[in-house]
């Protein structure tokens, strides 16, 4: 069969946050797919980039005091270690904000011009008259119209999950400046999807996408199309709309055409491909993109008719996941299941991660369940147990009584031709993204080959005659049967892989090596190739994850979760109207005791006076504060302070943390507010 050319892409994380296990699924199960088809020889071409447009982008670069462009070019560093911290092995890890990003979103915006899909309209819309600009849904606040509950978002009630319009909320206000919006019109450009509606009907049922998927689209096919607004009124980090002053692209315009800008880019530092074999319209190559199921209404409704207008190749399939969860529930900071690349990585093996992810994915966007505990025993009982074992068992007579070389002849023919056969079914597994099965399939190998060790039991055959053919026999057979697996499980486990080719002396396997066999051969000295899981690792960063957070609140103001600067000093946040700050109950209190948390790097239990409540009794709270690096508990014992003491109660590991305490600095130069003689516990601070 003639090789194919593929180009594969992964979502393109948003440049302003750190990327995190939920992101981690999809790109692995991308990578995955990428490593099989390369084994199987065809070519392929992996990219990605950050997305980096967009107001939050342009806002967090502002609360950190430093131009969008330093921002995302530091993020685009950060993202790119991350991903090759878990082996995800992109042919390039571009950005959005390029210019070959710009130049394809501005032919791509005037073949829709051409094409009369852009339609021009005035819109009203609330507008932050203190920060001058237009607030979208997200950054509106206000009372529930229906329910009353306070703080709610622009479009819907977190209490009684009523929607409305950001217009119909009662005292809204701007969580940028905390100021009151006004309404304001202003011309808007839209994409005239509806026109694309029969057009996406069938597309959508042509296989690119999972059954499941195609129905969830066909409800909003069904329910009517809206033409989709491209465009945003400055203040905006993104690409201004060619003769439009003042009007950018949307994020989401520009975004997926970062796909091909990114490829146009590696395209520029190859000879072997050319960017026209991939995108026009009669390309024989393959386009898959692979996405979370967030995100399908850009990429399987806007995104194919943006191409099939603009005179592109539509995708041939779109691989959609579900979302993550840890311990059967949504990541949570405060449970510590919020866990960061790095965070993982200074504690596991990501190896570990990729082969429990392998161990549960399918094609279908369901959502996947880490659980911890499942994780540490699977991982360990399959890869370390059932495959690195094979190896662990029979290498060590090889390396010392054969002088490492593998004998002429093996055993067990028909146990090694089940291995071989069985390739073209896990390679079919692959293929269709059927990660689970064709784990399955290949650790029913590994109890094969382990079962047929254990009944042969060279370690006997060996005590009497170490020098016994059969010995080496048996023994090379198992590193034969070892060698079939290492294969298979090349694409999930690329650098055990490498390990087991430098221990075997071969060339970087390819899946056609599957029917091949090593005999007379020799090998190197066996040295583990993956250590198992050990829990206390787990729960350590689990903790980390916890703590991290801690540190993380104690800087944070509640309208701005601005980072840290390089300079280690927080830029001023953006102002706040007085109603907002006097919403912080802040009150002196008394540390009546203070005490070590077992197990806790970080933090200290406090238990903290507000003196005597309307009944005449002491009003007590227990807070978990991260200043364990700074104080000595006996010596906070009668210390004043100052407290948030309407801060919501956050229930912690080691239990709830009912407030918070204020205090400058980090690490173990944090520094308590201490008020001056005579302040009583208890008293308001104003
Ligand atoms: O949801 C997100 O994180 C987006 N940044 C994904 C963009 S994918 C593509 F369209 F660029
Ligand atoms: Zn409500």
């Amino acid at each position: 069969m003639s090789k194919r050319k593929i180009l594969v892409t992964n979502a393109l994380p948003f440049a302003n946050g750190p990327i995190h296990l939920g992101h981690l699924l999809g790109y692995i199960q991308a990578d995955i797919w990428v490593r099989y088809q390369r084994m199987a020889g065809n070519k392929v071409s992996y990219v990605c980039a950050d997305d980096t447009h967009g107001t939050a982008i342009m806002l967090s670069a502002e609360r950190e005091g430093i131009p969008p462009e330093e921002l995302i070019a530091r993020v685009n560093q950060e993202h790119a270690r991350d991903f090759a911290g878990f082996h995800v092995d992109f042919d390039i890890y571009y950005t959005t904000h390029s210019d070959e990003n710009r130049e394809q979103a501005e032919l791509i915006y005037q073949r829709l011009k051409d094409a009369d899909k852009i339609a021009q309209r005035s819109i009203t819309q609330l507008y932050d008259p203190e920060k001058d600009m237009f607030l979208s849904d997200r950054f509106i606040k206000g009372e529930c119209p229906k329910c009353g509950t306070p703080d709610q978002y622009g479009d819907n009630c977190e209490s009684c999950s009523s929607t409305y319009d950001a217009t119909d909320l009662k005292n809204p206000y701007s969580t940028i400046s905390g100021a009151t919006p006004v309404e304001k019109e202003s011309t808007h450009f839209f994409f005239k999807l509806p026109e694309f509606s029969d057009m996406l009907k069938d597309w959508t049922r042509s296989g690119v996408l999972a059954p499941q998927v195609a129905n969830k689209l066909a409800e909003w096919l069904d329910a009517g199309l809206q033409e989709w607004d491209i465009s945003r009124d400055a203040p905006y980090f993104g690409f201004e709309i060619p003769g439009e002053s003042g009007k950018y692209f949307y994020v989401w315009l520009d975004a997926p055409i970062g796909y091909m800008a990114s490829f146009k880019k590696l395209c520029a530092s190859r000879d072997d491909l050319e960017f026209d074999d991939y995108w026009s319209k009669d390309a024989s190559s393959e386009l898959y993109h692979f996405i979370g199921k967030d995100i399908i209404n850009f990429h399987a409704l806007f995104w194919p008719a943006m191409l099939e207008t603009a005179n592109f190749k539509k995708p041939n399939l779109i691989s959609v996941n579900g979302f993550l969860t840890v311990n059967g529930q949504k990541m949570s900071k405060s449970r510590g299941t919020f866990i960061m690349a790095q965070t993982y990585l200074e504690y596991l093996n990501p190896e570990y991660l990729r082969y429990y992810f392998a161990a549960k994915l399918s094609s279908t966007p369901e959502d996947l369940d880490l659980n911890l505990e499942d994780f540490a025993q699977r991982v360990n009982s399959d890869v370390v147990g059932k495959v690195v074992n094979i190896a662990s068992r029979c290498a060590g007579f090889i390396n010392k009584n054969f002088s490492g070389t593998l004998g002429a002849s093996l055993a067990v023919p028909e146990l090694i031709s089940e291995f071989q056969k069985t390739g073209d079914e896990i390679a079919a597994l692959f293929e269709a993204r059927e990660f689970s099965k064709a784990i399955r399939l290949i650790m029913s190998l590994a109890d094969k080959a382990n079962q047929y060790i254990a009944e042969q039991q060279p370690w006997v055959i060996a005590k009497e005659n170490p020098q016994a053919e059969e010995v080496q026999t048996i023994c090379s057979t198992g590193l034969n049967l070892f060698r079939i697996l290492l294969i298979y499980l090349k694409p999930v486990l690329p650098v055990i892989a490498e390990k087991g080719e430098s221990f075997l002396q071969v060339k970087p396997l390819v899946w056609e090596d599957a029917q091949s066999l090593l005999t007379d051969h020799e090998i190197g000295r066996f040295e583990p190739l993956m250590t198992r899981i050990e829990l206390s690792k787990v729960e350590d960063m689990v903790e980390a994850s916890k703590e991290s957070l801690v540190a993380e609140e104690k800087t944070e103001n509640p309208t701005d979760t601005a980072a840290k600067t390089a300079l280690g000093k927080d830029p001023i946040s953006a102002e706040i109207e007085f109603p907002n700050f006097a919403k912080v109950d802040l009150r002196i209190v008394k540390v009546i005791n203070a005490e070590h948390v077992e197990g806790a790097d970080k933090l200290l239990k406090l238990t903290l006076s507000l003196g005597p409540n309307a009944a005449g009794e002491e009003e007590t709270r227990t807070v978990f504060s991260g200043i364990k690096a700074a104080y000595d508990p006996q010596k906070l014992i009668g210390m004043h302070t100052v407290m948030v003491a309407n801060l919501k109660p956050r229930q912690m590991k080691f239990g709830l943390s009912e407030g918070m305490i204020l205090a400058s600095g980090e690490a173990d130069k944090v520094f308590l507010l201490e008020p001056h003689e005579g302040a009583e516990p208890g008293s308001r601070v104003t």
